[in-house]
Order: C-alpha cells, then structure tokens, then sequence
C-alpha cells in the first residue's frame, strides 16, 4: 500500500469522519484507528467502513509506549493524523490531570515512538496534529484568530490542547520533524457526543429534560460541520505545507442562546408539536468557569491556499445533524446510560453548573 496512515482517537467524533473518509475516498492507503475507546470512543461510529479491506483497528492507549510502538512495526506506519484526545472542557475544569496526561504526555509519547520508528528518513514522513481555536483565548474586542494570533489559553482543556501544539512545533524544530497543525473551531454533527451544546440540547427536548444555557447565553462559538472539517483536514494532510498551521472554521458566529432558540424551532416541528414548546424547556444555569466569551476563526489562509470551504449552510447541517439522532436513537440510549448518567448528576444536578 501505499501509505500506512496511523489516526488516532478514530472512534470519536471528528475521528470517526475522518477515518471514514480516508477508508473510502484512499483504498490504496491502509487506515490504522488508533483509540483506547474512552466513554466518547465508540466503535459503532464506523459501522460504514469496518469491514474495509484498508481498514485496521487498533485498541490502544496514547499513554501505552511499548503498545504504540507495536503498532508501528506491525503496519509500517508512514504517518500519522493525531487526533485522540480528552476534548470536553468542563470535564477539564473538574480533572485536569486527564487532560494533561492524554493531550500532552499522550502526544509527546506519539512524537517521541514516530521519531524514533522513522529516524532515518524523517523527511518522508509526516505527524498531523488536529487542534483547537481555544488555544488562542477568548475575544472580546471583535476581530478574529489568524494563524498568528499568539496563544492565550484559558481552561485546561486549551492550556492541554497549546502545550501539545508546543510539542509539536518543538519536535519539528529540533529534530527536523515534518509536521503540520490545523486549530479549528466547533464542529457539531452525527456522531458526536452528547455531552456537547447541541447534542445535549437535542436530547434533552426529545426527553423533555430542561436546556441548560450557561450565564446569560451570551457566548459566542464559530459552528462548523464536522465533515466540513474531515474534508479539511483530508486537504491540510495532503496538501498542506510542511511546518505551517491552518485554522479552519465556518465562518458562522453564533451566540450559543441563538443555537438553542433554532434547535427548539426545528425540534418543535420535526416532532410535530406547537410552535414554541421546546422553547419552554430553556433554563440559565450557573455560568462555566472562565468561560471564555468568543471564539472566531479566520479560515482565510485555507481557503485561499489550499481551496478548503465548507459545504454546507449551517441550517442545513443542524437539519442533517437533528435528523441523525433522531433516526439513531439507540446509539444515543447506549451512549448515555451508565457512566453518563452519573456525569450528567454530578455537573448538572449537583449545582457545579
Ligand atoms: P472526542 O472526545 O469525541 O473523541 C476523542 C477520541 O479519542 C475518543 O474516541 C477516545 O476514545 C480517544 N482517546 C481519548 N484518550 C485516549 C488515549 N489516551 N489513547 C487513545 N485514544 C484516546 O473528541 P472530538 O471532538 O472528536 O475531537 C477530536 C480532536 O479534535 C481532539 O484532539 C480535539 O481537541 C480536536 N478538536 C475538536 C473540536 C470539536 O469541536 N469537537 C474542534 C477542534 C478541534
Ligand atoms: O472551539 C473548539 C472546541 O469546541 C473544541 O476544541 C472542544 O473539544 C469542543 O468541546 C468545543 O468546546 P466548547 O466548550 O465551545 O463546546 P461545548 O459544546 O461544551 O459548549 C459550547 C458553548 O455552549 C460554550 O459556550 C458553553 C455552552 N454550553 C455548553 C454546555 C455543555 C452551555 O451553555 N450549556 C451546556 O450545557
């Protein structure tokens, strides 16, 4: 084959897309998905590609050296699209340490096996680093994130999320690495877990369970769809210089009360009910720690570049993404029974929200 493609956290959300994209649209690279499978790992999320002939599956801690090293001597792996991660920021807020272990020690793991397995032609080999706009910070005066926006975490989530970006630009410094990093901003669609403002907010109105807004709602997050970013990071990953970053979003700024006002109206007609139902449900809670107000990202270098846009209007999207659940309700049953139940008392019940 042509190339052996190592991608990690391939079970999750982003992952999952990407994985299948690459099985389907490259036949001639073999696709090695790489997850320990954590409680937002779930192998039915590639329920489309499992059976591919270039399709490999491998269960796999980021934190388990000797484990990923095998790894790389079995398939042979040419390069890697690094995308396993802890990716939920509240859960950052109440376990740090997760996070520091997965997104940073788990990267700088990557880093130093991939180093190693392709010493002697670093050259020819390329380490992918999927990342996101909150490694910039929070705006508050307008304008936007470009590429040389300097960083400016704020939650441990990002502070993870910029130390491994750090580690990567390092590697490529030092030891002459090939590397490229892509930050992107919030993506939503199939696949994602519920966890998120959307997903949550659309199961909670087929339960008829209150919508929680964080303060007042006023938050702003730039929404992309998440085969949108797939589509990206396909383009980034084969045409992206070496050594550069490149944010991708959707040009579409959103105050996160609007999102839940939309999802209402869709959700009230999707299920047939009146007008302004699910409206009813929406509740103010307790704001997030430091949560950050805006997020926007200028995709410009992209688009002019490497000719990425995205596909879809965001209405459109949220229709598709609304639909999906709707139609796989018992992926969503399983994903939030047991350990997600006890998530959702402690952060949402209890008052930490
Ligand atoms: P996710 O939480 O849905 O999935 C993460 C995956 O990584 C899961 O399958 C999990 O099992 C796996 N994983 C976690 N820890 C691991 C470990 N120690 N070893 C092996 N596998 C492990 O996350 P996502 O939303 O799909 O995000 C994927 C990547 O994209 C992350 O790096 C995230 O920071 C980045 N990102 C996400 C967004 C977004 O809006 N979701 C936006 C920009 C960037
Ligand atoms: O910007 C990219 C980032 O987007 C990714 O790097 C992260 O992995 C991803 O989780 C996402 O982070 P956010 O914190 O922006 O996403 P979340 O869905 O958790 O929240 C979106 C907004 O909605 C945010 O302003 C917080 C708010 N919110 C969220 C939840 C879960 C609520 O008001 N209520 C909620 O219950």
């Amino acid at each position: 084959m042509e190339k052996a493609i190592l991608i990690t956290g391939g079970a999750g959300f982003i992952g999952s897309h990407v994985v299948q994209l690459f099985v389907e649209k490259y036949p001639q690279y073999r696709i090695v998905n790489l997850d320990c499978l954590t409680y937002a790992g779930n192998l039915e999320n590639l329920k489309a590609v499992e059976h591919a002939a270039n399709y490999f599956f491998e269960k796999v801690d980021i934190l388990d050296v000797p484990a990923l090293e095998d790894v790389f001597q079995r398939h042979g792996i040419t390069d890697v699209i690094h995308l396993a991660a802890e990716s939920h920021v509240d859960r950052s807020i109440s376990d740090p340490l997760a996070f520091v272990r997965t997104n940073v020690i788990g990267t700088v793991n990557l880093l130093n096996v991939a180093k190693a397995f392709w010493a002697e032609a670093l050259a020819e080999h390329l380490f992918y680093h999927v990342s996101t706009d909150e490694v910039y910070g929070s705006l508050h005066d307008g304008g936007f994130f470009t590429e040389t926006t300097p960083y400016d975490p704020q939650s441990p989530y990002s502070a993870s999320k910029a130390s491994s970006d750090h580690f990567v630009r390092a590697y490529a410094n030092t030891y002459k690495m090939r590397t490229v990093i892509s930050n992107c901003s919030n993506n939503y669609g199939p696949n994602q877990f519920p966890e998120k403002l959307i997903p949550l907010c659309i199961h909670n109105i087929k339960q008829g369970k209150p919508l929680p807004i964080y303060g007042k709602g006023e938050n702003v997050r730039d929404w992309l769809y998440v085969v949108d970013h797939a589509r990206a990071i396909d383009v980034v990953f084969h045409q992206g210089k070496t050594g550069e970053t490149y944010n991708i979003g959707g040009f579409n700024e959103w105050q996160n009360i609007a999102i839940v006002r939309l999802l209402c109206q869709k959700m009230d007609e999707k299920l047939g009910q009146a007008p302004g139902t699910s409206e009813q449900l929406i509740t103010f809670v307790k704001d997030r720690a430091g949560h950050d107000l805006r997020y926007a990202i200028d995709a410009t270098k992209i688009q002019q570049e490497l000719g990425w846009e995205p596909s879809l209007q965001f209405e459109e999207g949220i229709s598709l993404t609304i639909d999906w659940y709707l139609a796989n309700e018992e992926w969503l049953e399983r994903v939030t029974s047991g350990a997600y139940q006890a998530y959702y008392e402690a952060h949402y019940m209890k008052g930490e929200a």
